[in-house]
């Protein structure tokens, strides 16, 4: 028992050395200090539908809190696309979740990153990128991409930590709920949901 848990801290320990580490590397491009809460997690995947019977695509799964809830939310890996710019991040999950389809690239340039799944339609998003570290005129580009990716009327849900959402309205394009906040996170998470109207 007291090895078990103590198998548990050294993992814990070891995916927030991995965290600043990351940091260490591109801090713009984390975003956050510490890996997502599982309770935010396992809210940001209640919003898959798990008989679309399509793929779910995660942005930016770091040290792979989140990923651990979609799958735990039933989501087969093999039906899994993540995309994750950091290096170091990308090797650690392609040995964490072998079967994923972990893609190292940039989820601001989709068509490229995608490559062969560029035409592929998704129930859902994930998305954990640290969008305030990027310009707004980048952040609609992005979304737009990604809402071109899903049915209408499927959301993208993003994780942030500002008090506003962290993408423009633009009602006559997309409507945004404000999905959640969740103080158990650190830092208190604000969840949001974007749809094509
Ligand atoms: C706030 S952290 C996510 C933390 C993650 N949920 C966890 O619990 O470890 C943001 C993540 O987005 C990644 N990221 C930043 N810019 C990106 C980009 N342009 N494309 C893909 N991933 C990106 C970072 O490398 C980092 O892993």
């Amino acid at each position: 028992m007291a090895l078990r848990l103590k198998e548990r801290l050294g993992k814990k320990f070891d995916e927030e050395i991995r965290f600043f580490k990351g940091m260490m590397q591109g801090p713009k491009t984390v975003g956050s200090i510490v890996p997502t809460s599982s309770i935010t997690a396992r809210k940001m995947a209640s919003v898959i539908n798990l008989n679309s019977g399509l793929p779910v695509l995660e942005l930016g799964p770091g040290t792979g809190a989140i990923t651990k809830a979609i799958l735990g939310r039933g989501v087969k890996p093999e039906n899994l696309v993540a995309i994750e710019y950091s290096t170091d991040f990308y090797e650690h999950l392609v040995r964490l979740y072998p079967r994923v389809r972990f893609i190292n690239g940039d989820a601001f340039d989709l068509d490229k990153t995608l490559g062969d799944l560029k035409d592929q339609t998704f129930d859902s998003v994930v998305s954990a990128v640290p969008l305030l570290n990027f310009p707004m005129q980048a952040r609609i580009a992005l979304l737009e991409s990604l809402l071109d990716r899903i049915p209408a009327g499927r959301p993208v849900v993003q994780i942030s930590y500002g008090p506003v959402s962290p993408i423009i309205a633009r009602p006559e394009r997309y409507h945004i709920q404000h999905f959640d906040f969740i103080v158990r996170n650190i830092p208190p998470a604000q969840l949001w949901i974007y749809r094509r109207t």
